[in-house]
């Protein structure tokens, strides 16, 4: 999978992108990520990449031309699956959309910054908007490592153990893992079940079953009151 990022502020995406998993990854080759600084694709003295919006209004919008010339360039070598921009007004971003998403070929992720995006640039070239949850960003870049991470990771490949992914919250069958324990067996007074130890191996995924279920209704319930 090749991922290309635009953004103004690159340099929020560089540790994110290239710890742990992630940049290992990279250097497996089952991903190559390229972050597009904007202000390379900027003119002028200040290389202005944002400008205020018409009709007035607080904030500042990325300018269009940046954004064309950067994605008319990335366009010009390959096609793309989908081109995605990073908005707090998006679809709301999803384990479903992950799983899409990792088995796309060629994928592009525009940052939104500042108050956000000429509309034409959203017109020309975005095939879908999302958003990472109900809150604000002061950009769109953490939410870009966001779905990055969530997605390079179910590549295959990419996690050491093949069943890691499958067993992930959210993907499971009872919603969530169950609680988990590592050695030593007693801490400070403080047992591991003891049927994590028991070597009965129905038991114990009849056991991980139950309680991922559990915390999932609970964690359900409490979502619903906030
Ligand atoms: Cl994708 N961008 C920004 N700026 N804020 C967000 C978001 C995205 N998702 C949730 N909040």
């Amino acid at each position: 999978m090749r991922i290309d990022v635009i953004s103004a502020v690159p340099a929020l995406l560089k540790s994110p992108l290239n710890e742990s998993i992630l940049k290992r990854a990279q250097k497996k080759k089952l991903v190559s990520i390229h972050v597009h600084n904007l202000r390379k694709y900027a003119e002028g003295k200040y290389r202005q990449v944002d400008d205020k919006p018409f009709g007035g209004g607080a904030g500042m919008v990325l300018k269009p031309e940046p954004v064309f010339r950067c994605m008319e360039k990335l366009l010009s070598k390959r096609t793309y699956d989908e081109v995605i921009f990073l908005t707090p007004q998006g679809k709301k971003f999803s384990q479903k959309k992950a799983n899409k998403l990792s088995l796309a070929r060629n994928l592009i992720l525009i940052c939104g910054h500042y108050k956000g995006v000429d509309q034409r640039v959203i017109d020309k070239f975005v095939t879908s908007e999302l958003s990472i949850g109900d809150y604000v960003l002061t950009g769109g870049e953490i939410a870009a490592s966001v779905v990055i991470d969530s997605v390079v990771r179910l590549i295959p490949g990419v996690l050491g153990d093949g069943e890691s992914a499958l067993s992930d919250s959210f993907q499971t069958e009872s919603g969530f893992d169950s609680p988990l324990y590592t050695r030593p067996a007693v801490y400070n007074d403080m047992k591991v079940p003891q049927v994590l130890l028991s070597g009965n191996h129905a038991e114990i995924e009849k056991w991980r079953f139950e309680r991922g279920k559990k915390k999932y209704q609970k964690v359900k319930k409490r979502n619903k009151k906030i």
